[in-house]
This record gives structure tokens, sequence and C-alpha cells, in this order.
């Protein structure tokens, strides 16, 4: 049977009654349980919830975690914490960010408008995505400088230029390049529920070129008669699959923004994004969604970390979901971490003041995290938190 949930602490929940009100919630976990039970509509859970095909790295990414151990020096006065780091030379709160993620009104009505308020209260940075439902300028005009905007390339070069213009127009502080998508990945969930936008929700930053619509015929039959995710159709007829590293050159010059590539996963692209002029890069496989069977972020971010200059800016996304995670990913050489579905699950429970609460979650665990092991700022976490593989029984 397909699993529903990513993960096994929420499956053991599973057959508890469900946790409604965001009071109650405790953790990471008990949101997700929260925010299934009110999204109702499957349909959009699924895309929310499924990773590709047989869901191996959405379910590693979390898993890699669990197997990974601290060892907590004791002893430590830890009476004074600071959780605040620099990104791209901007001062953050927290090592936490918020991942790009598409079509946030699905969640609720307050969408990515109420991610960025929740961005601002808590002192952190949102990634607003292409395939956002609300538009660039209408986000920015909230935005409180700490507003990046992830690019997708579209074959027609004039639209990905007008969307890095306006970006930088709207007041996006870096351009976040994916770079993991010539193709949407094989969601074998969108494809048997032909995912598409319910009546009403568009791709608001392609409403100008007049590409705001998924496909979707009525009859959940695809162009070409194909029987697929209205999404997967729309980004293999519009991105451009012949993206390489030389345009990665082109893209950097259409402005001044600093510019992060995300969906890196070996050690030799890292090098290259930095010869691109990369200032940062995300370590991220997309949250599990495209290349079923890639390696788990942890591994690919400890791996990559070796080959890149020490003051580098390194970023990890994918299956962070307690602070002792976000303790090891910085450990392994981590900026910040970035965040995806449980934004979404935050807004699907109490709309922006949902999203405040799993970031919040995050924050209490990861500074406690800190004090039991014996850090109070994050430069204090080192590699030798990490209990290493050959040393376990
Ligand atoms: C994503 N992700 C994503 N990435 C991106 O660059 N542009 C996008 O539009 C989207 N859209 C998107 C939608 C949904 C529903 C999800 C779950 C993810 C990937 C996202 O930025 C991030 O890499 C992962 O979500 C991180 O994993 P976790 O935190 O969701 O496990
Ligand atoms: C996704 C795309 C939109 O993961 O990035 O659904």
């Amino acid at each position: 049977m397909r699993q529903t949930f990513e993960n096994t602490k929420a499956q053991e929940q599973k057959g508890q009654a469900p946790v409604n009100t965001p009071e109650d919630i405790i953790n990471l976990f008990e949101l997700e349980q929260a925010a299934r039970t009110k999204m109702g509509n499957q349909t959009a859970w699924d895309y929310y919830a499924s990773g590709a095909m047989d869901e191996i790295t959405l379910r590693e990414n979390r898993q890699s975690y669990e197997r990974i151990f601290l060892r907590p020096r004791m002893l430590v006065d830890v009476s004074q914490r600071d959780l605040s780091t620099k990104v791209l030379g901007q001062k953050v709160d927290m090592p936490i960010l918020i991942a790009p993620t598409a079509f946030q009104k699905l969640a609720h009505a307050d969408g990515e408008l109420g991610t960025i308020k929740a961005a601002n209260r808590c002192g952190t940075i949102m990634c607003l995505s292409t395939l956002a439902t609300s538009s660039i300028e209408e986000v920015g005009a909230q935005a409180d400088n700490n507003l990046w905007f992830q690019l997708y390339v579209y074959k027609d070069r004039e639209i990905t230029k007008d969307l890095v213009a306006r970006a930088k127009a709207a007041g996006a502080k870096a351009l976040v390049v994916t770079v993991d998508s010539p193709l949407l990945g094989r969601r074998e969930r969108d494809i048997r529920n032909r995912f598409t936008l319910p009546k009403g929700l568009t791709v608001a930053n392609l409403s100008k070129a007049g590409l705001e619509n998924l496909p979707d015929d009525g009859s959940g039959n695809m162009p070409g008669n194909t029987k697929e995710s209205g999404l997967a159709a729309y980004i293999a007829s519009l991105y451009d699959e012949s993206l390489t590293w030389k345009d990665l050159n082109w893209i950097a010059q259409l402005s001044d923004l600093p510019l992060l590539v995300k969906g890196i996963l070996r050690a030799d692209d890292a090098k290259r994004a930095i010869k691109c002029g990369a200032e940062g890069i995300i370590v991220s496989n997309h949250g599990g969604r495209q290349l079923d069977t890639a390696i788990p972020t942890i591994s690919a971010l400890a791996m990559i970390k070796d080959a890149v200059p020490k003051d580098f800016e390194l970023f990890v996304d994918g299956g962070i979901r307690r602070g002792s995670d976000i303790l090891k990913a910085l450990a392994l050489g981590a900026r910040a971490v970035l965040i995806g579905r449980p934004v979404l699950w935050g807004l699907a429970v109490a709309g922006s003041e949902g999203v405040d609460l799993a970031l919040n979650l995050l924050r209490k665990e990861l500074d406690l995290s800190m004090a039991l092991s014996g850090v109070s700022s994050l430069k204090e976490i080192k590699r030798d938190l990490l209990v290493d593989r050959k040393d376990l029984i």
C-alpha cells in the first residue's frame, strides 16, 4: 500500500485521534497530521506530500537524519544562546529559511502573502517560487528585505529575462535558480489524480505571458491524450530542457542579484556552479520529488562541503523536521537550512500564523538541541558534534 505519510513517526500517529487546534500541536509531525485533516482535498494534499516514483528519496531524506547521532558536550555555560546568523551578508534571526514551494494557496487563502508575513515576524527569509499563486509584485510589497526569487527557466528567454527583471524591481535580494527540473519528476499520485489547479488559482507570475493556467481539458486527459499530471504537462511544454552551465552564465548577467543554485547533489557540480558566479548553493533533491533514489541531501552536503572553499555558503533542504536535524546540517557545514512542506502544513492549519508555528517549533527545538549539546552560538556547531559511522558499534 502506498504510504500517505512521509515518515515513521507520523505513521505511528495515524491511529490516534487527529490533533486539530494549533494550540495542541507540539511538533511538526502533529502539524502534518492536522494539515492533512484540515485540507480535505486529496488531490492538493497528494501534490504537497508526494515524492517521485517509489518515494525512496523522500523517505531517506528524513531517515538519514535519524541515523546520525550526536556527541553532546557537558558542563558548558549555555545560559545565553544566539541562533542568529548571516546569509549572503544579511542577518537572519535563525538558520531556518523558507524553501520555494509552488501553489501555496492550495493550502490556505493566505497563500504566499501569509508566508512572507510570517517570515517578517520570525526574522527570516522566504524564497518565492516562479510557480506561486501570488505574483512577485504582490509578495514583494509585503516583504521586509527578506525575499528571494526562485527562477524556473522557460524556453522563451524573453519570459525568463522579464521574470528576473520583475524580481529585482519587486525588491528580491537574491535569485535562486533551480537546476534539478528540466522535466518534472514522475509523481504517481499526481498522475493518478490528474493534478491541476482548481478554478480561481493561477501561476500568477506568468499571467503577463498568458501562461498562468495548467492544462486541464476537463476529462482528465491531458494534451496528446496522455493521462498525466497537468503540472508535468505544463513543465514539459514550457521549461527549457536544454539548459546547461553556459545558460547559468547568461542568467547571472541578467541582473546584479546574487545567484544561488538550487538542486546540486555532487561536488563537481558545486565547483562548476561556483565558477559560474554562484554565491551560494542549495544542496537539494527537491524534497524527493524529482529523481527517485537520488542521494539523501544530508549525505550530499557532507560530500560537497569538502570540495568548496571554507566560507562558501552552502544550504540544504529536504526532510528537516526536528531542531536536531538543523544542528546536524550545520555541523556538516550548512550555513542555514530551508524547509518546504512544513510551511505548507502551517498554512493549511492556521494560515499565516500557522507558518509562524512551524518556524517557531523548529526554532525552539534547535535552541534546546544546542543547549543540550553544549553550544551557545551557531559558529560553535562543528563536525565533532556528530558520531562517525565507523565508531558506531
Ligand atoms: C517544492 N519544491 C520546489 N522547489 C523549487 O525550486 N521550486 C518550486 O516551485 C517548488 N515547488 C515545490 C512544491 C511542493 C509542494 C514541494 C513539497 C516542494 C522543493 C522545495 O523547494 C524543497 O526543495 C523541498 O520541499 C524541501 O524538502 P521538504 O522540507 O519539503 O522535505
Ligand atoms: C514541484 C515543482 C513545481 O516540486 O517544483 O511541484
